[in-house]
């Protein structure tokens, strides 16, 4: 799949987000091996640390309808209707990284600048048990 397909994907996503504190729409698109799409986006509370970031979001609709196998992850974002780069924070790298070395991390400042990285470059040394 073009990648910047699934960017789109991500990008129409970030209008399902839940941001009253931060103004800042996340959306991710998460594609399993065997070619499904699950998206998801930013879930914020008023106790900031219970947020949900768009990446967990998507994944964890994958997981639940039984998915454990990925091939990207394309992560899109919008503040006050301009696209901005929103590489995945720590957590959600390590998240992700549960689920493979070489699961394909997408963003960038728009689709035709997107960067590539692999989760385990993006997440050296990841936590396993
Ligand atoms: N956010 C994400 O959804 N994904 C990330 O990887 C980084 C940050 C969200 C969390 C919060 O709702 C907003 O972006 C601003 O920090």
């Amino acid at each position: 799949m073009d990648y910047r397909e699934l960017y789109d994907i991500a990008l129409n996503a970030s209008k399902n987000a839940y941001v009253p504190y931060s103004g800042f729409h996340v959306g991710a698109a998460v594609l399993t091996e065997d070619l499904k799409i699950y998206c998801g986006a930013n879930m914020e509370n008023a106790s900031y640390p219970v947020s949900l970031c768009a990446e967990r979001t998507a994944m964890s609709k994958a997981l639940y309808d039984g998915h454990r196998s990925f091939k990207a992850v394309a992560v899109a974002a919008t503040k006050d209707g301009q696209e901005h780069s929103a590489a995945p924070c720590g957590m959600c790298r390590q998240f992700i990284f549960e689920f493979g070395d070489d699961i394909e991390i997408i963003f960038g400042e728009n689709r035709d600048s997107l960067k590539i990285f692999r989760i385990k470059d993006l997440l050296p040394e990841g936590f396993r048990l």
